[in-house]
């Protein structure tokens, strides 16, 4: 059963899906100011650190009475998942029961690109597919890529290099409290019911990875290079770092996306929803800089 505590009778009730997450922490905190109430909704909820004023609610995907008690009440629900194989079951769990439990708009945390059989893009098309047929409004957010996806390299750029199979191709990235920002706007939004809105996300300008390189450089001032190789070599570095082979074929998969350009378009959208530019990679990387710097005693 949901906490109630937080329970304010005339407020609308917004929960959260993904709350511990990169997104949904975020988008948490910012919600936790509005005139609402919060319920966070996860699978560890004795593990789970809500801001103050947030409601926990612990939910099990294979066990629908958890997600009904979790979204009894609520008026709108943010969904985001990790990249993990249950997630289309799980997401489809979550959008049925919250439209049987009268939630009036679901947000689904979606991802920019083309219609492909590559993951995740392919799961989110088949989401995305599931929720565009239910009586409910929907706002599909669509971001290209996260900066925070740099932080899963940083033990190699530390080192002066990593390694892709992107080339040339160009790649927008987007700082996730962008994400959370656009979020906390839209569901915070009056919407007309059954009203289908999708926005693509994308942060101020696109980089090819030797450019991405070449500002790492600069910001830890320190030589890094992008060292090109094939998509199989890729995915052998990968599992070499122990990696399993669904992780292996992800990063495969994203690099032939980042090689295709297709992830390299920039909109307008966050400064038009959010009033405020989006980040620039450059700006999280500054913030970051340490994950990136050589210690001391390496370069010694
Ligand atoms: N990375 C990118 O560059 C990028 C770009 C565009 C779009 N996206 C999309 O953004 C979404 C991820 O958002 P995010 O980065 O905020 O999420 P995240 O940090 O990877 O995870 C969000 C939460 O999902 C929950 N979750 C529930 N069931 C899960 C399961 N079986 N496996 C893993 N996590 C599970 C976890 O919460 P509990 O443990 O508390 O239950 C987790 O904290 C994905 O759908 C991805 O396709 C990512």
């Amino acid at each position: 059963m949901p906490d109630t505590t937080y329970s304010t009778p005339g407020r609308p009730r917004i929960a959260v899906a993904g709350a511990t997450g990169r997104v949904g922490s975020i988008l948490t905190s910012l919600l936790a100011s509005d005139p609402v109430d919060v319920i966070a909704l996860t699978r560890e909820p004795e593990q789970a650190k809500a801001p103050e004023g947030v409601a926990v609610a612990g939910i099990d995907f294979e066990k629908a009475n958890t997600l009904d008690d979790a979204l009894r009440g609520v008026d709108s629900l943010f969904v985001a998942h990790g990249t993990s194989p249950g997630q289309v079951a799980n997401e489809i769990a979550l959008i049925d029961r919250a439209v049987a439990a009268g939630v009036r708009h679901i947000v689904k945390l979606s991802a920019m690109g083309p219609a492909t059989r590559l993951i995740p893009c392919a799961w989110h098309m088949e989401i995305e597919a599931h929720l565009a047929r239910q009586p409910v409004a929907s706002t599909v957010l669509r971001p290209s890529t996260f900066a925070q996806l740099l932080a899963l390299y940083a033990g190699a750029i530390t080192a002066g290099f990593w390694t892709g199979a992107a080339g040339h191709g160009r790649v927008n990235f987007i700082d996730t409290s962008d994400v959370a920002k656009v979020a906390r706007i839209v569901l915070l939004d009056v919407v007309a019911p059954e009203s289908q809105r999708a926005y693509h996300l994308t942060g101020p300008r696109a980089w090819t990875m030797p450019q991405v390189a070449e500002e790492l450089s600069r910001l830890t001032a320190q030589a890094v290079v992008y060292k090109h190789c094939s998509p199989e070599e890729q995915r052998a570095t990968l599992l070499s770092f122990g990696v399993s082979p669904f992780v292996a074929d992800l990063g495969v998969g994203l690099d032939q996306m980042f090689r295709d350009s297709v992830l390299g378009e920039t909109t307008l959208t966050v400064e038009e929803l959010t009033g405020e530019a989006p980040r620039d990679l450059s700006d999280w990387i500054a913030e970051n800089v340490e994950l990136f710097r050589q210690s001391e005693a390496a370069s010694a």
